[in-house]
């Protein structure tokens, strides 16, 4: 597979899984939390299907495309471990998903933050809620769910909420 094959691959397993997670939102209320706003494409895409009023996206800096950027008072800039952890404390459990695209390019540091996240996350998802995350993530309320698009495995890891 060539390189630009596996980008692809990759960007098509993120829409397949998100046009998903669209789906099985609507009709249910909630907070939609974008965690790594990044360029902005993941946003983008959560917001044509879901609007934006009700998405909050996190990062710590707004590098996005400057067409994907969210509305006043939707983007929380700021470290996750400051940031996540705060809105969990305003809006406990009040996501009904949260799609987390957070992966670093160093392995250790990627595998400090995963054990950070595994912690950060659950409290910001109400009971029954749908994490969608690129990381393989530990926690005993996050319940581990077969990915419900044929994807390539370990792209993406589905939880619900305990
Ligand atoms: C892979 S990119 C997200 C790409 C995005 N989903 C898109 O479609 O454009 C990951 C983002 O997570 C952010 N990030 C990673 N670790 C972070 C941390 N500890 N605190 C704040 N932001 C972090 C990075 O700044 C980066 O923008």
């Amino acid at each position: 597979m060539s390189r630009l094959d596996s980008f692809i691959a990759r960007l098509s397993a993120q829409r397949e899984l998100l046009n998903w997670a669209i789906g099985w939102v609507a009709g249910r209320e909630g907070l939609i939390l974008e965690v790594g706003l990044g360029n902005g494409r993941t946003y983008d895409h959560l917001r044509a299907g879901l609007g934006a009023d009700r998405i909050y996206a996190f990062d710590r800096a707004n590098n996005a495309n400057p067409l994907s950027i969210p509305p006043a008072g939707r983007l929380v800039l700021g470290e996750f471990g400051d940031s996540l952890q705060a809105f969990a404390a305003r809006h406990p459990g009040a996501a009904v998903l949260v799609h987390s695209d957070v992966g670093l390019g160093d392995p250790e540091a990627n595998a400090r933050q995963v054990t950070q996240m595994s912690g950060w996350l659950p409290p910001l998802l109400g009971r029954g809620a749908l994490l969608l995350s690129d990381q393989k993530l530990t926690h005993p309320d996050l319940l581990l769910q077969p990915v419900p698009v044929p994807i390539p495995s370990d792209r993406y890891f589905v939880y619900l909420k305990a």
